[in-house]
């Protein structure tokens, strides 16, 4: 057996790539069996979810749509303002859909409650949310997550779309920064 190597960074592996697609082909499947007979409408955030949105939707066996919203609430910073702002909305319109929110990760919970709050003034027949990754110990609002990836410690990950000040982005993996990395 081949010891993989990826290239280098300040990240160690926590969750290794081959962990990532089978939780993901294992969401797909939920959100296949849950919604039979439906199409779906998922709602990307970006720029994090980008990746975790390109490989669900080819585990999900339904018709479906999907498009991207962007949000503003951390800066530069790696913790949240609680200051949120819908800097790109979807074209796609939710009115009598089932709607299903893509997140990278549920931290704080501030940005997607103000996500749920626009989307459900749309009136989709239905609104969920399915996040990679969820960190419970640090919500300050209550959030009902429908499909959950992982569950984390009060870590700061990077990787497979989430980034500290754009970077690690593309890591097939996601990452923990040594603490210099993250400026704690
Ligand atoms: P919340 O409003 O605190 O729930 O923040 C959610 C957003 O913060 C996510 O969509 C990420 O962009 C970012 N975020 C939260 N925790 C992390 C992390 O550990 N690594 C990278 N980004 C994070
Ligand atoms: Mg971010």
């Amino acid at each position: 057996m081949s010891v993989k190597t990826y290239w280098t960074t300040n990240a160690s592996v926590l969750i290794e790539p081959h962990v990532i697609r089978e939780r993901i082909a294992e969401l797909g499947r939920q959100i296949t069996l849950d919604n039979q007979g439906k199409s779906l409408v998922l709602i990307g955030v970006l720029k994090g979810a980008a990746i975790f949105m390109a490989d669900l939707i080819r585990e999900i066996h339904l018709p479906i749509e999907f498009d991207f919203v962007a949000i503003s609430s951390y800066g530069a910073d790696t913790k949240s303002s609680g200051i949120v702002r819908l800097i790109k909305d979807s074209d796609i319109s939710l009115q009598d859909r089932h709607v299903i929110v893509v997140e990278d990760i549920v931290d704080t919970g501030l940005t997607l409650r103000y996500l749920l709050e626009v989307l459900q003034s749309r009136q989709p027949t239905s609104l969920k949310v399915c996040a990679l990754l969820n960190k419970p110990s640090q919500r300050s609002t209550p959030i009902q997550i429908d499909y959950c990836g992982f569950e984390l410690l009060d870590q700061f990950v990077v990787g497979y779309g989430l980034d500290i000040n754009e970077r690690y982005r593309n890591l097939p993996y996601i990452g923990v920064l040594e603490e210099s990395e993250t400026g704690k």
